[in-house]
């Protein structure tokens, strides 16, 4: 990679942000569509967010990305919020624009959406497991995308609760954690959206009997890319989309804004970046 003077700069805002496959990611765009662009790990502490992020522009960037733990603080950091971020109460994209202000957006949602671009709605309630900030980007693509009936599963029901008040209730039922005998009766989809399942976690334990047998099944999980409930699904014959997708496709937003080319999510993307998960 050769940078010249005119370099665009965009990069990765998280706290630590070592592990994140973003670099990697938009890297691999770069590089394919010869764009003289660059894409950094920016690891800035919680402290310094709300200060680091305004000044940005100031030193070039055309944008970021927003990485744990600072998407909710990048939405008071900005000066415009899109409806959907807003909804979603977190930014994880951020877009300078020509007067120095900063725009934020949520394409966590929509990367979600895409990666499941063969499943539409059809009357059948969605559940959703868990109900932190990665279940308020899945409901709100969810109900963005027509679903009329969303099951909340969470460990602590007051935050599914507050989750359904917030996205405003009508759609939504909170389901008890302990009891989650009825949950998948009659589902068109289950998403897990928590940690469970991924290396080093427990998997999450929730018997599939009852789930139809064509309902989809998907997990934000990607590593492993086939996590136990995945298999599980598999196994009984329902079909089944891993949480990978849903990473290439949030990011691709973003390149389009910093990078002027709405960028493809295909084989060989996938390929690169799964090389870099390897240990
Ligand atoms: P994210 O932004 O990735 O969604 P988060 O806001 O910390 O992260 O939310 C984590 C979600 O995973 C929550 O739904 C959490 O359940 P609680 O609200 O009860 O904390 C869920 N979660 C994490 N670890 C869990 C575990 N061991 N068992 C059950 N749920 C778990």
């Amino acid at each position: 990679m050769v940078l010249s003077g005119k370099t665009r700069l965009a990069g990765v805002v998280g706290w630590p942000v070592s592990h994140s496959l973003s670099p990697r990611l938009h890297g691999h765009w770069l590089e394919r569509y010869g764009i003289d662009g660059a894409y950094v790990p920016l690891p800035v502490a919680p402290e310094d967010v709300a200060r680091v992020l305004p000044l940005l522009p100031r030193m070039g960037f055309a944008g970021v990305n927003v990485t744990v733990p600072h998407k909710e603080a990048a939405l008071a950091a900005v000066d415009e919020v899109t409806e959907t971020a807003r909804r979603i109460g977190a930014v994880n994209t951020i877009v300078a624009r020509s007067d120095g202000s900063l725009l934020g957006d949520n394409t966590d949602g929509y990367g979600f959406r895409q990666n499941l671009a063969h499943w539409h709605p059809d009357g059948r309630p969605a559940v959703v497991v868990g109900a932190g900030g990665a279940a308020r980007a899945v409901c709100v693509a969810l109900l963005d995308a027509g679903v009329v009936a969303i099951r909340l599963l969470n460990r602590t029901g007051a935050r599914a609760e507050a989750l359904a008040a917030d996205m405003g209730g009508g759609a939504f039922t909170v389901l008890d954690w302990n009891h989650p005998d009825d949950a998948l009766e009659g589902a068109g989809l289950l998403v897990n959206t928590t940690a469970l399942g991924m290396a080093g976690q427990p998997p999450l334990d929730l018997p599939l009997d009852g789930l139809p047998g064509d309902a989809l099944v998907t997990d934000i999980v990607y590593t492993p890319l086939e996590t136990p409930l995945l298999a599980a699904a598999r196994a009984r014959g329902n079909p089944a989309v891993d949480g990978l997708g849903m990473l290439l496709h949030q990011a691709r937003p973003g390149f389009a804004a910093w990078f002027g080319r709405d960028p493809d999510v295909d084989e060989a993307l996938r390929q690169f970046v799964l090389a870099g998960l390897a240990p």
